[in-house]
């Protein structure tokens, strides 16, 4: 019984594991219903609490689905209907929770919240985003990369844009992944020193996606960002926009990543979402193959 909380905590084997298993167990629903349960049923008898503090669309319901293809179910809670967001602790609510359910999955606006969360539960703690992280969705990226390119490692992966948590999960996954990773963006919004030595910086994006296997992008307000900054930050990233000029200085085979919700046309063009380089809608895919393969490490199956 093991926690997903980061990228950067699991071991480097575990998550290769991870990948692999995902990408076996995709192929052998291939051309399957999306109800069809799963020929093993590694979660039966098994309930699973996912909470959210934050809106979500694909968290939600590949969990969901995930849950339900491995023959276990599901509630899905919101923070804010629970005593929780109303002065409960999370300590005290891990432990209660715990007594309920085999697996909790929670997306919170505070790491603190989830860290607390997995200290206190007896049941494995599962980060489906926080401020600080979204490791998640980065298993599913890494799985995405290497099913339509091949091994990621030693491969060039540019982020442009804002220095964020899904960012962040980036640079721990160069690490255990071991490839290079490129950061391009303006400086108030470089990523966390934290990550410090798991990227190397290039202020000129074009210069930056020079030659790269993958360019990356996500949106220039994140969910636990004060709107007042909106303006701010779209006259700071403006320049950083992932459109075709951009992608054509990267390989001519290169992936274009997005982990949605996207603002069209903001921090990339429809041209390049809905381009040849695209593989957006695979990436979402996998967030459901990927999970499912976190979830039976997390219960050591
Ligand atoms: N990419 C992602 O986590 O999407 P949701 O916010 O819809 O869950
Ligand atoms: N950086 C975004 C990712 C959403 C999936 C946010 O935190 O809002």
């Amino acid at each position: 019984m093991t926690d997903f909380l980061d990228i950067h905590t699991t071991d480097t084997a575990d998550l290769r594991h991870i990948i692999d298993s995902a990408i076996e167990a995709k192929a052998a629903r291939q051309g399957r219903p999306k109800a069809a349960p799963d020929a093993d049923q590694p979660l039966k008898d098994h309930m699973v609490a996912l909470i959210f503090e934050k809106p979500s669309t694909r968290t939600r319901v590949s969990f969901d689905v995930g849950v339900r293809q491995m023959g276990g179910q599901t509630m899905v809670l919101s923070g804010s209907d629970m005593q929780l967001g109303h002065g409960e602790t999370i300590a005290d609510t891990a432990r209660v929770l715990s007594r309920y359910v085999d697996l909790i999955m929670i997306r919170t606006f505070e790491e603190a919240t989830l860290l607390e969360m997995a200290e206190y539960a007896t049941v494995p703690v599962i980060n489906g985003l926080t401020n600080r992280t979204h490791p998640c969705q980065i298993m599913a990226d890494v799985m995405t990369f290497e099913e339509h390119n091949g091994p990621i490692k030693g491969k060039k992966v540019v982020w442009s844009g804002d220095g964020n948590n899904v960012f962040a999960s980036f640079a721990h996954a160069a690490k255990q992944f071991e490839f290079d990773l490129v950061f391009t963006g303006p400086e108030p919004l470089d990523p966390e020193r934290s990550l410090d030595g798991l990227y190397t910086t290039v202020r000129d994006p074009d210069e930056a996606v020079q030659g790269a296997d993958l360019v990356v992008t996500d949106t220039w307000v994140s969910m636990h960002d004060p709107q007042s900054a909106r303006e701010r930050r779209h006259n700071q990233l403006r320049g950083y926009q992932v459109n075709d000029a951009l992608m054509a200085r990267a390989k001519p085979d290169a992936l274009f990543m997005h982990c949605l919700p996207a603002h069209r046309d903001d921090e990339a063009t429809s041209s390049v979402m809905d381009g040849p380089h695209s593989v957006i809608f695979d990436e979402a895919e996998n967030r459901l193959h990927a999970q499912k393969a976190i979830m039976r490490w997390c219960l050591g199956r």
